[in-house]
């Protein structure tokens, strides 16, 4: 029985309160991201499997190890969307956006799904707020980004000195040849230490060994070669003036040599959103090869995502956090049965105008009726009986300072006399 009762383990139920909180994030960030020219985008839950493996990479642990793969009645293999940059390349190309005005500029708010050790702000199931950009193969267009996310930031309130927007460039694949060589030289001196996967990674994909989880393999990356010391001089120019449009907006950040980010398509630009304490909250960089790998037209892009769980327990940190949604403006409490069909009708009118209005639909006594009142927080109450509605009004109760006011039983006169949140 305790099965049907118990949530998956990683997924979090979304209380009302989270959801506020939730919503008050994601309309920030999409209300952001529309001032930089950004449209939303949805794309299904799940995808063809391949679309993951030949973005996402082969040999990154989130193929490996953390897709939820099943296969239809049909035998198609599908993947539950581990991540938002892969499904809406996807969707670019097969929609032909690439025809509109460019640089094409999208956001999305989606679930993404993991199989990951769930720990504290890791999730099996959990949500992204990403933003694309395509058709942009400069350093101002990444600058560009990570304004858009500083500014959503400042929107949140969050402290400048309670996290860092650490940024590297991982280089073209040219760079990346000589960094390979780098990479698999040092770590074939460690090979007896490493684990059975950072085998393999050597072979096929060696910047993947930056980013195994286990222990034995962390202990390497921190005298590991770092990439910055292997970029063409194209690639260096086109980070020294990525900087420079950082600079010229005034937005903090520091060189981190070491992010490599866990996903294959990046190129040049990385970043990452780094919290004092608590895990990197969001991330990104420039993909300028995976459209065409995708098997769509050569196009540069761009783009970051952040983990809204993560965001919001960063701003819990702070009590920076929208506290309660939809305080009830009014509960209309009815003494009889002449009584109970007006206060139906009135708060349906109230609500009409906008308010928060409540009555009682479960046939409740007065004093039950002001009990619920008083729980679900309603900041006034009136009670209507026979009297009332003979009279035509009645004695609205500010619940908060208990002062009352004689109002005319219409939508106008209540209105009028209930203060704004
Ligand atoms: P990512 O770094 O894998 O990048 O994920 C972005 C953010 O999603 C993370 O920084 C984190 O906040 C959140 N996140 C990831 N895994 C989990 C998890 N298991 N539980 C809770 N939160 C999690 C991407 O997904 C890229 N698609 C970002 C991107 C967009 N690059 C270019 N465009």
């Amino acid at each position: 029985m305790a099965i049907i009762t118990t949530r998956p383990r990683g997924t979090l139920d979304k209380l009302p309160d989270d959801c506020v909180k939730c919503r008050a994030v994601e309309n920030a960030a999409l209300d952001t991201a529309a001032k930089y020219g950004y449209r939303e985008i949805r794309t299904p839950v799940f995808e063809h499997t391949e679309l993951f493996k030949r973005s996402v990479g082969n040999t990154t642990d989130i193929v490996q190890k953390e897709m939820y793969t099943f296969d239809d009645k049909k035998g198609r293999s599908l993947t539950l969307k581990p991540e938002g940059t892969a499904p809406v390349a996807r969707a670019v190309i097969e929609n032909g956006l690439l025809n509109d005005a460019l640089p094409l500029k999208l956001c999305y708010v989606t679930n993404c799904y993991r199989y990951e050790a769930p720990q504290s702000g890791r999730y099996r199931e959990f949500s992204q707020f990403g933003a694309e950009v395509y058709g942009a193969d400069t350093p101002l267009c990444d600058a560009e980004l990570i304004a858009l996310a500083y500014d959503l930031f400042n929107a949140l309130k969050m402290p400048d000195d309670c996290y860092k927007i650490e940024v590297n460039s991982i280089g073209c694949p040219d760079c990346r040849h000589h960094y390979h060589d780098a990479l698999r030289e040092y770590y074939s001196r460690h090979l007896d230490a490493l684990c059975h996967d950072c085998h393999e990674r050597i072979e096929r994909n060696p910047m993947r060994l930056l980013d195994c989880k286990s222990p034995e393999c962390g202990a390497f990356k921190e005298s590991a070669p770092v990439i910055l010391d292997y970029n063409c001089d194209a690639c260096n120019s086109f980070f020294a003036q990525f900087k420079a449009g950082l600079d010229a907006l005034n937005v903090p950040y520091t060189v981190n040599p070491r992010i490599v980010r866990g996903l294959d398509y990046y190129t040049n630009t990385v970043f990452e959103f780094v919290p004092k304490s608590g895990a990197v909250f969001g991330g990104g960089g420039r993909y300028n090869g995976l459209l065409e790998q995708l098997g769509g037209a050569k196009t540069p892009a761009s783009g970051f995502a952040l983990g809204i769980e993560r965001i919001i327990s960063f701003l819990d940190t702070f009590g920076n956090n929208t506290k309660c949604g939809n305080t009830p403006d009014l509960y209309v409490a009815a003494l009889g049965e002449s009584a109970a069909l007006f206060t139906f009708r009135i708060v349906h009118e109230l609500r009409k105008r906008e308010k928060n209005a409540h009555c009682d639909i479960v046939g409740r006594s007065v004093k039950a009726q002001m009990r619920y009142a008083d729980k679900i927080g309603a900041r006034y109450s009136l009670v209507v009986g026979d009297n009332e509605l003979q009279n035509g009004s009645a004695v609205l109760k500010n619940m908060i300072n208990k002062d009352s006011v004689e109002v005319a039983l219409n939508a106008d006169d209540i209105i009028a006399q209930i203060e704004p949140v």
